[in-house]
């Protein structure tokens, strides 16, 4: 039997063309928008570019492998596109069980079809799986049920349950595997948006989800320079449906962005342990500075699911929430006053960023007006403190 690789190893060497003698190493961009065909193309043949092309094999095969999919993953123009289209495996008014504080365009998104397809979101405390399954099942619990989320009766069972984990910008963590077990039991499908954790720290297939969902802008491209989303699942079926998704859909991945997105997911490995390096020791520091009154980072002990997040993930990954004391506007002094760090939104490039989340008119009314996000890069540490030291500081003077 072939040795599974680490997926430290599957980042660098996955997608490669075939070794032959005189083969490149890197697969080419290939810049055709169709291909030579006949009157019936066979399994697998490509015909037309925005059904699929070569250009995205390479980086859809590593995604596939490093979530242990057993197939490869589809790519799309963005992870937006990837959430719209997995969204739309709901079916027309099915109840859809999601987090309150996932990445709000996603709630967004979703908000959208309860206005054109009846479908029926249930926005939930994620960290709260008794209230998370209670509304799986359909059953009425006060915990479980968002009452503006819709005006309607909402009974029976879900149709589909929609984890984020750790949530955008929260960090509660789910507990994908329980979650799961109960979604199947009463027939719904799983889907987990994998942006924060990356698969190097967390592959929900394994713990029993059927699609996981990743804004490849983040982490597995690496560099806030390209746009991309990926769907990558187990099962054909529900695969083949994403797919045409995608096609009818049309807005699809440029060759040169997904070139781009493996180049760096070479060495995504290396940024990830360099970056949860830096925010463990940054989110230490945080909670002693005096201009803070609050962290959270998924590696602190006092975390409320710090145990969970051990348990079912490789490494807590490098995003915090710290919490400024004199309110938002003392955060926006903050953001005002960094030099090295970026005041700026999107996560997971090799440059630190942190923002203040409540700027931002969609994102979820309990997300405190205080609360930064914080996206740690992997620069040095000390120089990362110094700025964030002086700024948090510079936050305190009226
Ligand atoms: C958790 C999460 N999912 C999805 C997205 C959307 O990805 P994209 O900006 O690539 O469309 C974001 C963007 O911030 C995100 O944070």
């Amino acid at each position: 039997m072939k040795r599974r690789l680490s997926p430290a190893t599957v980042v660098v060497e996955a997608g490669r063309p075939v070794r032959t003698p005189g083969a490149p190493v890197n697969s080419p961009i290939v810049m055709s928008s169709t291909y030579v065909g006949h009157e019936q193309p066979g399994p697998g043949e490509l015909v037309y570019a925005r059904i699929g092309t070569e250009s995205w094999e390479p980086l859809e095969e590593a995604l596939g492998q490093l979530e242990n999919a057993g197939r490869p993953g589809l790519l799309f123009a963005s992870g937006m596109a990837a959430i719209s289209a997995a969204l739309d495996l709901t079916p027309v008014g099915g109840a859809v069980v999601a987090p309150r504080h996932a990445y709000h365009e996603s709630l967004v998104a979703l908000r959208h079809q309860a206005e054109r397809s009846g479908v029926r979101p249930r926005l939930v405390d994620i960290a709260d799986t008794a209230a998370v399954l209670a509304a799986i099942r359909g059953e009425s619990s006060e915990a479980a049920t968002d009452a503006d989320a819709t005006d309607s009766v909402d009974a029976g069972p879900a149709s589909l349950v929609w984890l984020e984990t750790p949530t955008n910008p929260m960090l509660e963590i789910a507990d994908i595997a329980a979650i799961s077990q109960a979604a199947h039991e009463v027939g719904a499908i799983v889907v987990v948006d994998n942006t924060f954790a990356t698969p190097l720290l967390q592959r929900p297939l394994e713990l029993g989800a059927d699609v996981v969902v990743h804004s490849v802008t983040k982490y597995l491209a690496g560099h806030s320079d390209v746009i991309l989303g990926a769907v990558v699942a187990r099962d054909e079926q529900l695969l083949a449906r994403v797919k045409q998704r995608r096609t009818t859909a049309g807005g699809v991945a440029g060759p040169f962005e997904a070139w781009l997105a493996l180049r760096g997911l070479r060495t995504l490995a290396l940024r990830v342990e360099r970056a949860q390096a830096n925010a463990h020791e940054l989110a230490r520091r945080l909670q002693e500075h005096p201009a803070v009154h609050a962290v959270a980072y998924p590696g602190l002990p006092d975390h409320p699911q710090h145990e969970l997040a051990t348990r079912q993930m490789d490494g807590y990954g490098s995003i915090l929430t710290l919490r400024v004391r004199g309110g938002a506007a003392a955060a926006a002094r903050l953001t005002g006053n960094v030099h090295l760090w970026l005041p700026a939104t999107s996560l997971g490039g090799v440059e630190s960023m942190v923002e203040r989340r409540r700027r931002w008119p969609n994102e979820a009314p309990t997300v405190p007006e205080d609360l930064l996000r914080v996206s740690v890069g992997i620069e040095d540490v000390e120089d990362l403190w110094a700025d964030l030291d002086q700024a948090l500081r510079a936050s305190q003077e009226d």
